[in-house]
Order: structure tokens, then sequence, then C-alpha cells
């Protein structure tokens, strides 16, 4: 008689911190950050292209640093604080310099990579309050996009850092 080997999915809890708010969960150890925030917290706005660290679409930032969240597991997300794009502003009356200067500048067409510039240029700006255009695209050397040919994210980013100093 043939014996039937069971396998049970271990999940492990966790407990994070995403936008300002709380969250224990559990998980199975292969789960991987982006879908986890995507399909157990419904924040649709982190969003995959490549899922093998490329394109940059992922890009949340952990701790305040920018990282690829396809290319790390849920579980090492443990105890950590979490911004999504939905961290930013939510509507229009509210919108981030950074999310206006995409939106006046044409930052974007279809949008798929635009969470992940946004997440990648927030730290760049704080950091960088004054880029030129040299530092502007070595910033976005990392976040591929397909429709827009780049310069009008350029344009975005020197709009959006000339809002932030103006307060
Ligand atoms: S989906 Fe993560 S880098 Fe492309
Ligand atoms: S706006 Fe379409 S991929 Fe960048």
């Amino acid at each position: 008689m043939e014996s039937r080997a069971k396998m049970t999915i271990q999940h492990i809890p966790i407990s994070l911190t995403v936008n300002g708010k709380t969250y224990q969960d559990e998980v199975e150890p292969r789960l991987l950050l982006s879908d986890f925030l995507r399909h157990q917290l419904n924040l649709t706005g982190t969003h995959v292209g490549c899922e093998h660290g490329v394109c940059g679409a992922c890009t949340i930032l952990l701790d305040g640093a920018p990282v690829r969240s396809c290319l790390i597991f849920a579980i090492q997300a443990n105890e950590t604080t979490i911004m999504t794009v939905e961290g930013l502003g939510q509507d229009l009356e509210d919108l981030h310099p950074l999310q206006e200067s995409f939106r006046e500048a044409h930052g974007l067409q279809c949008g798929f990579c635009t969470p992940g510039f946004l997440m990648t240029l927030l730290p760049f700006l704080e950091e960088n309050p004054n880029p030129d255009e040299g530092q502007i695209r070595e910033a976005i050397s990392g976040n591929l996009c397909r429709c827009t040919g780049y310069q009008h994210i350029v344009d975005a980013v020197k709009l959006a850092a000339e809002k932030m100093a103006s307060g």
C-alpha cells in the first residue's frame, strides 16, 4: 500500500507597521513581501513587474530605505516599519509634492512604474534637496519605465525639488 507523505505548510507570525498602522499576521516562510502587501494587506499600489529585482516597480521604504519588495520575504520584514505608495497622498486635494509634480510634468503615462519611482525618489529628494540632472538620472537608473522616455520623469523630479524647497 502506497503511503502518502502529508505536507503541512508552517505559518510564521509577523508584526510590522505599514503606513503608520500596525499589522499582526501569519505568513508562509516563502511568501514575498510584495505579495504579502498586495494580497494579505490589500495594498495593491505596490506593483509587481519582473519579480526578480530588475524593474523597480515594487519599491517600498523599509525602515526608511528603498528596497525591492519582490526580493525579500515577508518574514524578513518582521518588526520593521514600511511605507508604501499608499502612505503618500490618497486623493487629489492631498497629494505629496512629488505626486503633484509627476501629474503636472507628465511624469507618467500608464502609471505602472510610478509607485516604484515615487518610493525611490522620496528618500532621494530628502537627502538631495537640490539635485542636478545627472544625479536625478542616476537616482532613477534602477527603475524601468516603458512609456515616458524618462525626460518627463526627470522634469517632474526637478519640479518636485522646487516645490519641496518652497515648503
Ligand atoms: S517587481 Fe520587483 S524589481 Fe521588478
Ligand atoms: S508610465 Fe508606463 S511604464 Fe512608466
